[in-house]
C-alpha cells in the first residue's frame, strides 16, 4: 500500500483531481468510458470543486465518464437535503459534462423487497463496463469504507447495511439529531473496491490519524474494512500530514 503525504488538503484534493483528470483524457483517447467510483462526504469536497474548476477552465469534459457512487442511506428520497445523490449533483454532476444517464447513485426509495435484486444489478452494471478504473474513498473514523463498517467481509457484496451507532453519530448533526439519522443503509461492497483497478482512499485531520495508522500499519482485519486495502495492488492513501502524523 502507497500513503503520500502532503501539506494540506487543497494541495492533496488537487493532486487527486490531476490524476483523475489524466485518466479521462487517457480513456477519452482510447474512445474508451472512463469507470469510476465515487465517495460523498466532507474529504472529497476539494476534489470535486477542483474537477470542475478543470471543466470550466481547461475544458476537461466528462461526456465518456461513468461513474457510481459508493453508498446512500436507506430509505432516503433523492430531493432530501441529506441524500448523497443530491450532494454529487450539488458538488460536481450539475457544474461538469456528465451525461444524465451516466452517473449512478444507489436509489434510497425502493421497497425493502426491491433491494436485494437492485443491489445484484448495480454490481452487473459495473461487472459489463469491466471493473472501475479509479475508486475514490473516504474513511469513517472506524475504519469502514463506503458504508461497509467493522465487521465487513473482504468479499462482502452491494446489501442493505445497518450503521455503526458511531457513524451516525458523525452524521447526526446534518439530521439534526441522532433520532432522525437512518439507521441504514446501501452500500458498495468491500468486493467490488478490491476489484477497481486503482483505489485512492483520502483522508484529512487529526481526527483520521489512529484509524489511517491501524488501516496502513495495523493488521488487516474485518474490525478494520479498510486495512483489506493493504491486500490491493495498487491502492494509495492520499493524506495530509495531520491524518499522517501517528505513521511511523
Ligand atoms: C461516503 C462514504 C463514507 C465516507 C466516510 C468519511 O460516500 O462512503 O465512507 O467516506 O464516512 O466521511 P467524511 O469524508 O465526511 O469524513
Amino acid at each position: 500500500i502507497g500513503t503520500v503525504v502532503y501539506e494540506n488538503s487543497t494541495v492533496a484534493s488537487k493532486a487527486v483531481a490531476k490524476e483523475i483528470a489524466d485518466l479521462i483524457r487517457v480513456t477519452q483517447a482510447q474512445k474508451k468510458a472512463c469507470i469510476l467510483g465515487l465517495a460523498t462526504g466532507s474529504t472529497p469536497k476539494g476534489l470535486y470543486a477542483e474537477l470542475v474548476r478543470l471543466h470550466k477552465e481547461e475544458g476537461l469534459s466528462f461526456k465518456n465518464v461513468i461513474s457510481f457512487n459508493l453508498d446512500e442511506y436507506y430509505p432516503m428520497e433523492p430531493n432530501s437535503i441529506n441524500s448523497y445523490v443530491r450532494f454529487m449533483k450539488e458538488q460536481l454532476f450539475n457544474h461538469v459534462d456528465i451525461l444524465p444517464e451516466n452517473y449512478n447513485v444507489p436509489d434510497g426509495t425502493l421497497s425493502k423487497e426491491e433491494i436485494a435484486d437492485y443491489c445484484d444489478s448495480y454490481e452487473a452494471k459495473i461487472e459489463a463496463l469491466g471493473g472501475f478504473d479509479l475508486q475514490i474513498l473516504g474513511i469513517g473514523g472506524n475504519g469502514h469504507i463506503g458504508f461497509n463498517e467493522s465487521g465487513s467481509l473482504q468479499n462482502s457484496k452491494t446489501r442493505l447495511v445497518a450503521l455503526d451507532h458511531i457513524t451516525r453519530v458523525a452524521a447526526s448533526s446534518d439530521f439534526s439529531g441522532l433520532e432522525n439519522t437512518p439507521r441504514t443503509a446501501i452500500t458498495l461492497g468491500v468486493k467490488k473496491i478490491m476489484e477497481a483497478k486503482r483505489v485512492i482512499l483520502m483522508a484529512w485531520g487529526e481526527g483520521k490519524s489512529n484509524i489511517i495508522k491501524a488501516s496502513t500499519e495495523g493488521e488487516v482485519t474485518s474490525r478494520v474494512p479498510a486495512s483489506y486495502l493493504q491486500e490491493h495492488n495498487n491502492a494509495t492513501f492520499v493524506l495530509d500530514k495531520e491524518a499522517a502524523s501517528k505513521l511511523t
